[in-house]
């Protein structure tokens, strides 16, 4: 499976309406259409920009930078494109890093994050990366590589604001607790490497700017009672999807705004003064809306009030997220009849393949087209090829659309098998 033989060629030009918007989806979605290709991804990096400029305008003033997170959208058009601004990107895998110098992006724009790194890193003597160590073993097993390759380094803190979301009795399995994180700076210490940044990734969907404050007072406190004074605050991701319900009905972002986390930073810039950057790595909120799985629907079943869409894309495949999220769903062509209680079935012979139940409008039909938007975040990584193989991929890059990955085929799918 590779990307089209000749990209160029098949680019084609999408004149844009607002992006994000139902006719900005609907305009890339159209030419495919006739081609038949569903199922697939849209994913554009106009919502992208546009994401950007509003956080540089809800924190203008402050130094912050912004790291793109690979494992949310592990789009390679994507990190090229982002790579181009001269943007830095946040890796937590080998195959991130790997993905993340193919694109072109130098090691100084790269941030290294994610726990037992010390499995891997430790291939990867390249000069000045930016590494944040997760545990006293990785500090003790890479404290010597970063020392001789001039890595900017920090350490991941555990606060009490870290909690399984799950479970939140139960704490995360990262970071470093205060009696790690003495143990850990003793021993960079004695490696002589500095610790530049105090870093923390509460979790995905963070519900106010209370709980970052809360978790940059806690984390800082142990550090300068450590005696470490880090430069750059490095706050993770974890702003929510502005357009996402949980399937229990709440708004995600209802009690988010980035307003109030502005003037959270600016105090806890004057609380700490010797804090000269912040860093960012939001994932969801920053891509989530750059994309759109596109289905058609393949039959449809009345079963007593409710209607089974069945289409040949859907949660198995395409959206896990599924599973805990509502995502808006337009209609192509756009159908307006009195909505009925519909539940959109995906093409595997799985019950659990349902992308989501809700009334839709009672005229669609097999053959009509489904766009499930804000497809951007944790879809592709989360992707399965269960019974049908991936699907194809299109990218927009602010004026054309083409494919970047075909769909998988079968001989695709035998290859990996050894022996065979
Ligand atoms: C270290 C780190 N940074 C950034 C992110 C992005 O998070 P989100 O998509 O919630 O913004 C994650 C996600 O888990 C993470 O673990």
């Amino acid at each position: 499976m590779g990307a089209a033989s000749n990209p160029a060629r098949r680019a084609r030009r999408v004149k844009s309406a607002e992006p994000g918007t139902a006719e900005f989806w609907a305009e890339l979605a159209r030419p495919l259409l006739r081609k038949k290709a569903t199922p697939c991804y849209l994913f554009s990096s106009a919502p992208i920009a546009q994401s950007l400029a509003q956080l540089d305008a809800a924190f203008t003033g402050l130094p912050i930078t912004h790291w793109l997170s690979v494992k949310t959208q592990p789009l390679p058009a994507l990190l090229r494109w982002w790579n181009s601004l001269g943007r830095p990107i946040e890796v937590v895998s080998e195959l991130e890093l790997q993905l993340t110098l193919q694109m072109g992006c130098p090691p100084e724009r790269i941030l290294i994050n994610g726990p037992a790194k010390h499995r891997w890193l430790i291939r990867h003597p390249l000069p000045r990366l930016n590494v944040n160590f997760d545990s006293v073993a990785e500090a003790t097993a890479l404290g010597t590589l970063a020392r001789r390759m001039h890595w900017r380094c920090g350490v991941r803190l555990n606060t009490r604001c870290e909690f399984d979301t799950d479970a939140p009795e139960f704490p995360t399995q990262f970071g470093m607790t205060e009696s790690e994180l003495g143990e850990a700076l003793a021993i960079l210490v004695e490696k002589r490497v500095t610790v530049e940044i105090a870093h923390f990734h509460l979790r995905s969907n963070v519900a106010s700017h209370v709980d970052y404050l809360a978790a940059v007072n806690e984390g800082l406190g142990i550090l300068t009672r450590l005696g470490c004074q880090p430069a750059v605050l490095d706050i993770g991701g974890g702003f929510p999807s502005p357009d996402v319900t949980i399937r229990k009905g709440a708004r995600l972002d209802a009690s988010f705004s980035l307003n109030s986390l502005n003037l959270a930073l600016r105090q806890i810039r004057n609380r700490f003064p010797f804090l000269k950057e912040i860093w960012m790595e939001n994932g969801r909120w920053l891509s989530g809306r750059s994309g759109a799985l596109l289905i058609r629907v393949l039959d449809a079943k009345q079963r007593g009030v409710n209607r089974n869409l069945i289409c040949d894309g859907g949660r198995t495949m395409n959206s896990l997220m599924s599973v805990w999220e509502n995502h808006r769903i337009l209609t192509l062509p756009e159908r307006s009849a009195t909505p009925c209680m519909t539940t959109v079935n995906g093409p595997t012979c799985m019950a659990f393949d349902k992308l989501a139940r809700r009334p839709l409008p009672s005229d669609l039909r097999a053959g009509d087209h489904l766009l499930w938007l804000d497809a951007g975040a944790y879809h592709l990584p989360w992707e399965t090829r269960f019974s049908h193989g991936l699907c194809a991929v299109y990218w927009h890059d602010g004026c054309t659309l083409q494919q970047v990955r075909a769909p998988e085929t079968f001989t695709d799918w035998f290859r990996q098998w050894r022996g065979s």
